[in-house]
């Protein structure tokens, strides 16, 4: 598998500007793109620097010694490179399942260009359909999100940390509730509305309308998926 991801991850390198400021994804292919950006940034090749989504990107600039900047800084990003934990057929996204999507979606928005780097096996028609979606809830408001989701016919799952006791914490010191949703989702612009008018709901792992390209790693090599 990790080939695939290589794949998919050495598609978007070729996007890479020669200067300026990009957004860094999370998860596992991300790892594999920070790494090669890192390279590229040595080499002397790209000037960039990178606004980190999540605790494990800042780590991984850190690692590949990539210069580091903020939103505050620099508002605009030329490009940002993320993974995905399922695409359907107008690139609307899950993501979510390393608990990053609140400064993922931020970052993404402040990004010119979203390219999302995946394997084959994350396409599916309509989202829902292997995937939980993901939301992050503000803690004290967790009893009263999940008897509104309940109501919904949807059941929460609430995330569990695995090399800690009790629920994941995501990097902003909240939960995560995994939606399992009875059909995939035909209409996620409207499903990410009502979930987020929730209170308490901090921001949902539907990515609607958002990214650009999806660059598609296989076997063999990778495929880009256009808007
Ligand atoms: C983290 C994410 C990741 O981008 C998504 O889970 C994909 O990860 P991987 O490349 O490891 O499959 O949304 O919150």
């Amino acid at each position: 598998m990790s080939h695939i991801k290589m794949n998919a991850a050495k598609s978007a390198i070729a996007l890479i500007p020669k200067q300026g400021a990009m957004g860094l994804g999370s998860g596992s292919t991300v790892a594999i793109f920070a790494k090669e950006l890192g390279q590229k940034i040595a080499s002397g090749e790209a000037n960039v620097s990178v606004v980190p989504s999540s605790y494990q990107a800042y780590q991984l600039a850190i690692d590949y010694s990539i210069p580091l900047t903020n939103l505050d800084l620099t508002p605009e990003l030329v490009l940002t490179v993320d993974g995905a934990d399922e695409v359907d057929k107008e690139l609307n996204l899950i993501k979510g399942g390393g608990g990053a999507l609140f400064q993922e979606k931020i970052v993404a928005s402040a990004s010119k260009k979203l390219v999302i780097i995946v394997d084959e096996s994350k396409l599916v028609d309509h989202l829902g359909t292997k995937f939980h979606i993901p939301i992050e809830v503000f803690p004290f408001s967790l009893g009263i999100v999940q008897k509104k989701i309940r109501q919904k016919g949807i059941e929460p799952i609430l995330r569990q940390a695995t090399k800690k006791m009790g629920p994941v914490v995501t990097d902003n010191g909240n939960f995560i509730l995994d939606l399992k949703f009875q059909e995939p989702i035909l209409n996620p612009n409207q499903v990410a509305i009502d979930l987020k008018m929730i209170p308490g709901v901090i921001e949902t792992g539907l990515f609607v309308g958002m990214a650009d390209e999806v660059h598609v790693g296989t076997e063999e090599g990778s495929y880009i998926l256009k808007k």
